[in-house]
């Protein structure tokens, strides 16, 4: 398979109330089960909650008001010193170039900062590429919930619950 050119520049910025539509959006872009402006805004609400956004400037590629797509996101919660990475996702034109990985260490680095010394995820068993993504980042598998999914096909899957230290991995917590 041909390698795609990596994007001059990945810009991460935080999820703020106008990102909705585009959060949205690219939701729907990653996942046969879309969540809804609302859903997303309360998930959001939740105390810990932020979600991260991830654009591109590729100038003469994406040009002019284009130059700041949103191609990616993530979601996370964190509760006292634990953390959950609750969604990530790459619309699809844009995959295999390093966008999650930025939103995923930027989505640890900023979980780490505000106090978590762990952060859990679960991932679907026959996910394997989002799969090697975590195993990248330092997650481990330990643990399985048979029927966690419930797609929209009716199938059953289940996940596995991947656990990341860190501390070990993004250093010393400048939280509380
Ligand atoms: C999983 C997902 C977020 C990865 O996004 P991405 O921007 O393509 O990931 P990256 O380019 O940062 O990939 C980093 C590494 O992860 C692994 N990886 C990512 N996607 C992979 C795939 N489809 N197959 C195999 N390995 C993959 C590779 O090791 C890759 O490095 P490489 O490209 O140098 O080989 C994206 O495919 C996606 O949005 N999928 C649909 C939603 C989803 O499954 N989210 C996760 C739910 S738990």
């Amino acid at each position: 398979m041909a390698t795609l050119p990596k994007p001059a520049a990945i810009s991460i910025r935080t999820v703020g109330p106008f990102d909705l539509g585009r959060l949205s959006r690219l939701h729907k872009s990653c996942f046969e089960e879309a969540w809804s402006r609302s859903d997303l805004a309360h998930l959001l609400a939740m105390p810990g909650g932020f979600g991260l956004i991830a654009r591109l400037y590729e100038g003469g590629l994406v040009a002019g008001f284009d130059a700041m797509r949103g191609v990616g996101f993530s979601l996370c919660r964190v509760v006292r010193d634990e953390s959950e990475l609750l969604s990530i996702g790459v619309a699809p034109t844009w995959r295999r170039r390093g966008v999650a990985t930025s939103l995923l260490q930027a989505s640890m680095e900023r979980c780490r900062a505000i106090g978590a010394a762990q952060m859990f995820l679960e991932v679907a068993v026959d996910n394997h590429g989002a799969q090697r993504l975590y195993e990248e980042h330092g997650f481990e598998r330990v643990g399985v919930r048979p029927d966690y999914y419930h797609r929209p096909n009716g199938e059953r899957v289940a996940a596995y619950t991947m656990r990341c230290d860190l501390e070990a991995r993004c250093g010393p917590s400048r939280g509380p």
